[in-house]
């Protein structure tokens, strides 16, 4: 008899293998339109991959100083004052790390010990849990319910206690593309103090909004302090795959962060923090950029809004972020995860938003479709959508 072995640790055993792998090897199976993972099928700005070759040529070959190139903090320190409002300290304050994924990491790594909690917000990013459950820390989710996705004093307050070591935030939101509002900061601003309790702010969709400019929860009376800023280079430029991010937290916290960076990755890619600091510069010296991207963002949303309304989904319309959730049970789907597999037989891959709960507790009725797209991607997706009436794909789906 084989023995069969268990290779995956005990933190990682209960995640799996991600949603996201699962639907991008569906998706090439039945050779699908991918709305499914959150990446640009568009390239970034000349300017910026210009800005890279340079480097490559011109001897940032190498290691960079662990916490990051000294010009790449000072422009992300540039970003921060122009998106947040203050100017944060790039030798004390500031870390380059692999992505935001890798900030994410770290701040968990250096900063929970086990018996902490870590309050989630569900739907949440997929890597929050997995790295809390790294980190040995205890993850308390909270679920916020559609199609408004609002967030209520009782409901969070059921989730502080006095272990509460931080709550994870991400405003715009995946995935569901809220930008929560003063009341919301308000009520978790007002637990971190109460519990004094870090907040771990996920800023990655920063620059693509709709509904108003991004404020960072961080810039609320008393909340620099404790707050902890994580951003990324991918989603601003459309270069998901240059992992360049960071983590902006007072001096003290940021000397944690970098006890878990140095033995993580030691440094970002060195010539892809070099071209971060030229592209992070142009747009604080010239708006032009965002602005054009805030732009075509707007019109990628309306169109795949109109496409899933036509075909009779209802939206949920986004304040920020580049996704969409619509709703699969309200289509006559039984479950998101039903829906997804019919969808992506018919040549349309998106994400079962079920994923991004707590396995105990999910919400199965939305599906996520990212419109981070060129306009003939959603064209395509369009046809192949219109092909067979959504109602007749459930039924047959059931
Ligand atoms: C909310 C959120 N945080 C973090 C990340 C990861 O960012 P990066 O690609 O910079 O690692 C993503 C990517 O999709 C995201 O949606």
């Amino acid at each position: 008899m084989t023995e069969i072995i268990q290779h995956t640790s005990t933190r990682l055993a209960p995640f799996g293998e991600s949603i996201f792998s699962t639907m991008s090897r569906l998706a090439v199976e039945h050779k699908a339109v991918n709305l499914g993972q959150g990446f640009p099928d568009f390239d970034g700005p000349d300017f910026v991959k210009d800005a890279a070759k340079r480097a490559i040529d011109g001897g940032f070959g190498q290691y960079a100083r662990s916490f990051g190139l000294p010009e790449t903090n000072r422009a992300i320190s540039r970003y921060t004052e122009t998106m947040c409002g203050f100017a944060a300290d790039p030798e004390r304050e500031i870390t380059v790390t692999a992505g935001c994924t890798e900030a994410i990491a770290a701040v968990l790594l250096g900063l929970c010990n086990p018996g902490d909690e870590i309050v989630l917000l569900d739907p949440s990013y997929d890597s929050y849990a997995a790295c809390v459950a790294m980190s040995g820390a205890t993850a308390r989710r909270v679920r916020l319910d559609g199609p408004d996705f609002r967030i209520t004093e009782a409901l969070l307050r059921s989730a502080f206690s006095k272990k509460t070591r931080a709550i994870l935030f991400n405003s715009p939101h995946n995935p569901t593309g809220r930008m929560f509002d003063e009341e919301e900061y308000k009520i978790v601003a007002a637990l971190a103090k109460e519990f004094n309790s870090l907040i771990l702010s996920d800023e990655v969709y920063d620059a693509i909004t709709f509904a108003r400019s991004h404020r960072s929860i961080s810039a609320l009376p008393g909340m620099r302090e404790r707050t902890v800023i994580m951003g990324s280079l991918g989603k601003t430029f459309s270069l998901t795959g240059w992992k360049v991010g960071w983590a902006i937290a007072p001096e003290p916290i940021t000397r944690a962060i970098r006890s878990a960076h140095q033995f993580l990755t030691f440094c970002a890619p060195t010539p892809f923090q070099r071209a971060a600091a030229d592209a992070l510069n142009a747009v604080c010296e010239d708006g032009a950029y965002l602005e054009e991207l805030r732009r075509e963002y707007s019109n990628r949303r309306s169109m795949m809004l109109e496409i899933l309304q036509e075909v009779g989904f209802s939206c949920v319309s986004p304040e920020g972020s580049y996704f969409i959730l619509a709703d699969a049970m309200g289509a006559g789907f039984s479950d998101d995860v039903t829906a997804a597999k019919a969808l992506v037989k018919a040549g349309v891959a998106t994400i079962p938003a079920s994923a991004f709960y707590d396995p105990a507790s999910p919400d199965r009725r939305w599906l996520r479709f990212a419109f981070c797209k060129r306009e003939e991607t959603m064209r395509e997706a369009q046809r192949r959508l219109k092909v067979q009436p959504l109602r007749q794909l459930a039924n047959s789906a059931i």
